[in-house]
């Protein structure tokens, strides 16, 4: 099969590799037929997360159709359409009876295009299948589930869930990329008062607008702890979500809460950031960090599927899955090409035949 593998930091190409197969009785083979790109992919190009091997196929959101079920998989079989999440739940561990499937210690947790081969191929092997897919509903496209592969649950339990954002409240999304625009479209689920965006980039600052952004704030030319002082009556935002990754933005979350208000970081950091705790401690300020657990993926499916959430407004590049490489490229230029998500679609024609037979997979 084809599939887009990491060659170490810089590299990457669209590779010819053995088709995947069964490994355990919990796996299932995944046809994929939907996949797109995560700024975490290009965290890994970059060398940034030393884990990744040379030779891992990269990719961990796709929406697929089974092919082989493993002997000890019973609520899925060939044929069915699934989402593929970045989070793998073993179901056994302590972590996953809690519903942190992403601190997994039986394996799962966040190993797709990390620690095991990711789902940016024609073909995938997705270990503990039962505990770990959603079963698409019929009548939902690929493009309306594809981004409860990550973003969506990630901006909503990282960022609005442990924000606790409450009817009324003002809330700071700091950074505008798709985590800041899923923030502000799981954060009206919640009815906040008012959403202030603040970033850097004037067309990702259009872009919030266009997601329900109530006020947007350029950091870059304007001073934003004074406006949300200002829109604030000098108190602070209730809850401020960091949805970036460096240190200056964190600052600036612990900086434009008001006392008692709640800063969710979203953001994956590579450096260490300062905590004032000589000002933070008698403010009565909560700071939660985290990684998705994806326990949210019901809840945000049913509301995609009664119309209550339209997420295919990311999409906004479409690339066959043989022109991966092209669409890295866009992807990694968001800057100039204004890309949010670029989804990538599979050969819908590929048999679904069982794995390990390179010679039974139609030709595209
Ligand atoms: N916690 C989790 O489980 C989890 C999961 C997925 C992604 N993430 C992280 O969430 C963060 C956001 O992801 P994304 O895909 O939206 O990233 P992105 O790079 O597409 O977007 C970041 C945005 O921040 C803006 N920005 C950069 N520096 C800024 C500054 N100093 N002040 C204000 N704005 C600034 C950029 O203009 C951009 O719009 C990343 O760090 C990503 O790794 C976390
Ligand atoms: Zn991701
Ligand atoms: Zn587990």
């Amino acid at each position: 099969m084809k599939a887009l593998v990491y060659h170490g930091p810089g590299q990457r190409s669209w590779d010819t590799v053995p088709d995947p197969a069964l490994q355990d009785p919990t796996d299932a083979i995944v046809r994929i037929d939907s996949s797109t790109i995560c700024g975490t992919d290009l965290h890994i190009l970059k060398g940034d997360v030393p884990e990744v091997k040379a030779g891992t196929i990269l990719g961990h959101e796709a929406v697929g159709t089974i092919v082989e079920i493993g002997a000890a998989v019973t609520t899925l079989s060939p044929g069915d359409r699934v989402l593929v999440s970045c989070i793998t739940a073993c179901g056994r561990c302590r972590f996953c009876k809690e519903g942190h499937y992403g601190l997994c210690m039986g394996g799962g947790g966040w190993i797709f295009g990390h620690l095991i081969d990711g789902l940016q191929a024609e073909y995938a092997r997705v270990p503990f299948a039962d505990t770990s897919v959603y079963k698409v509903p019929a009548g939902l496209s690929d493009e309306q589930v594809l981004f409860l592969a990550d973003i969506l649950p990630t901006a909503y339990e990282v960022g609005v869930l442990s924000g606790r954002v409450e009817p009324g409240d003002t809330v700071v999304v700091v950074g505008a990329g798709p985590i800041g625009l899923a923030t502000i479209m799981t954060a009206k689920l919640h009815t906040p008062g008012r959403i202030v965006v603040v970033d850097r980039d004037d067309s990702r600052l259009a872009k919030a607008l266009d997601f329900g952004a109530d006020v947007v704030i350029n950091n870059g030319s304007e001073d934003a702890i004074g406006r949300v002082m200002e829109l604030t009556e000098e108190l602070g935002a209730d809850v401020a979500i960091e949805a970036v990754g460096v240190p200056e933005t964190f600052e600036l979350c612990t900086e434009l809460i008001r006392p008692g208000g709640r800063v969710a970081n979203v953001g994956v950091h590579g450096h260490s950031a300062t905590l004032h705790l000589e000002k933070l401690w008698i403010r009565d300020v909560l700071i939660t960090t985290g990684l998705v657990d994806t326990f949210t993926t019901p809840k945000l499916l049913k509301l995609i599927a009664s119309g209550r959430l339209d997420p295919t407004v990311f999409a906004t590049h479409r690339f066959s899955l043989e022109e991966t490489m092209a669409a890295y490229d866009v992807f990694g230029a968001a800057a100039e090409t204004n890309a949010l998500k670029v989804v990538l679609e599979g050969a819908k024609h590929l048999q679904l035949v069982p794995t390990g037979d390179a010679a039974g997979v139609a030709a595209s």
